[in-house]
């Protein structure tokens, strides 16, 4: 079986290396050919754990391909899967310029019955303006149907995320395509969902828009523990117990950012917005998450004595998560760029994502930030250290080392990762989220 797909991004590689290891035969398109190239030589555009090695296994057995001609992909390819970016524009919209592009292309090759399956993130209902285009430029003879396909994959996981989904959810307009894309889906577990295409889009929309609702408000009760006298780490851990409530994204801190669900909550409020309903509770989940940032920013001043100007910060963690050096979004960045603003030295430190962060506008022309080759790297002559992203590495420090290094013994910990009390015993000061409580 031949199946294609468009956009080498985290959505498009992952799931074409997926497919091609059960035996497909994978065509990988992207029109960056110095990216085609380098994939072809094994070489992989991100850090992804497990990718590199499942890349390199099916290029080798012919199963997977990479090329930036749609012409020797599309054809006979029982499903053509969409999976460029749709990143937002300046006014909050979403920029469709990949998808109409990636779509345009896709149709002047189609031959036979082929199902053209939406991986992106879309606006709901943007099959209509991808119709149009298509009829445009689609051959005669050739028949297609569009599919609504959401990814649940989340970075750094993409691989697991991908084998063992919660759901699989496949919009469709005929049973055809339904079993075309039940059939392609075999090998992977996890419930199926067949629906319309609208309903389809909606779904990862409103995930991902109440993941980070729930992100938010954990991040609203560590604000209020904080100042009522309560411990958020036990008022979350309490209301998780309820299994209707649970665990999961109930991590307070400096809040989320990345690719998707910045873009997503924003997206999903224009969507209700221009649907007529006023999407409050999205618009409050976006502002929530602003303003962790604002408080750590203050945390910092505060810890400081007032005024960061002139003092050196060390900064764990830049990636938007750990385990990936994506820097879309990051919380680091905009602290970074307010610290840098109000004149501290910033000495900053990630496992993978500074080759990313040095090519950042701001940071590649300031002379106020460095980076060093480890944790230990960045304490040294500090008057305070700053945890941002909670990298596995840095729950290990040794504290000990650490206090001989900084100028001041001060930590800033935007995640709660490390231990408060002992950290106090040391002699550290040390502040973070949602700890209002005495005891
Ligand atoms: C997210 C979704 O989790 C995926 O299901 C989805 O497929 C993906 O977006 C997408 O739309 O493509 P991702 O952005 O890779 O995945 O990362 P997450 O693990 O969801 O984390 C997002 C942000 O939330 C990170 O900045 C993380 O630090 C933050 N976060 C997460 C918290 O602040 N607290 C939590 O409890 C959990």
């Amino acid at each position: 079986m031949k199946i294609s797909f468009v956009g080498t991004g985290y959505v498009g590689l992952v799931t074409g290396a997926i497919f091609a290891d059960y035996g497909y035969k994978v065509h990988c398109i992207d029109v960056n050919e110095q990216r085609i190239k380098e994939l072809n030589e094994g070489k992989i555009p991100f850090f992804e754990p497990g990718l590199e090695a499942l890349v390199k296994k099916n290029v080798a057995s012919k199963n997977l391909h990479f090329t930036t001609d749609y012409a020797t992909a599309v054809p006979d390819s029982q499903a053509v899967f969409i999976c460029v970016g749709t990143p937002p524009l300046s006014n909050g919209e979403v920029d469709l310029s990949q998808l109409t592009s990636a779509v345009e292309m896709t149709a002047k090759h189609l031959k036979g019955y082929t199902v053209i399956a939406i991986k992106s993130t879309v606006p709901i209902g943007v099959e209509v303006m991808l119709g149009e285009i298509i009829k445009k430029h689609v051959k005669q003879g050739a028949t297609y149907e569009f599919a609504s396909v959401p990814e649940f994959l989340s970075e750094g996981t993409a691989l697991e995320n991908t084998l063992h989904p919660d759901r699989l959810v496949f919009g469709v307009t005929s049973k055809k395509a339904a079993d075309v894309l039940l059939g392609i889906h075999k090998h992977i577990s996890g419930e199926r969902i067949v629906t319309d295409l609208r309903s389809a889009q909606m779904i990862k929309y409103a995930s991902n828009t109440f993941l980070a609702m729930k992100i938010s408000y954990a991040n609203a009760v560590a604000n209020i523990a904080e100042r009522a006298g309560a411990n958020a780490r036990d008022v979350l851990y309490g209301m998780g117990l309820d299994k209707r409530i649970g665990h999961a994204f109930f991590k307070y801190g400096v809040g989320f950012g990345g690719s998707c669900f910045p873009k997503d909550v924003q997206a999903f409020y224009d969507v209700a917005l221009k649907n007529g309903y006023d999407f409050t509770l999205a618009k409050a989940t976006y502002d929530t998450n602003l303003q962790q940032v604002t408080l750590f920013l203050d945390k910092i001043r505060a810890a400081v004595g007032g005024s960061v100007e002139n003092k050196t910060i060390g900064i764990l963690g830049l990636s938007f998560k750990p385990d990936t050096d994506d820097i879309r979004e990051a919380p680091a960045l905009r602290i970074m760029k307010q610290l840098v603003e109000e004149g501290a030295k910033l000495h900053a430190y990630d496992p993978v994502a500074i080759p990313k962060v040095q090519l950042v506008p701001f940071v590649h022309e300031s002379s106020q930030i460095h980076f060093a080759d480890d944790a230990y790297g960045v304490m040294k002559d500090a008057d305070a250290m700053l945890l941002v992203t909670e990298w596995n590495e840095f729950k290990e420090l040794d504290f000990k080392k650490i206090k001989q290094l900084m100028k001041k013994p001060v930590i800033v910990d935007g995640r709660s990762i490390f231990d408060a009390q002992a950290l106090k015993e040391m002699g550290f000061s040390y502040a973070q989220f949602g700890n209002g409580s005495k005891s």
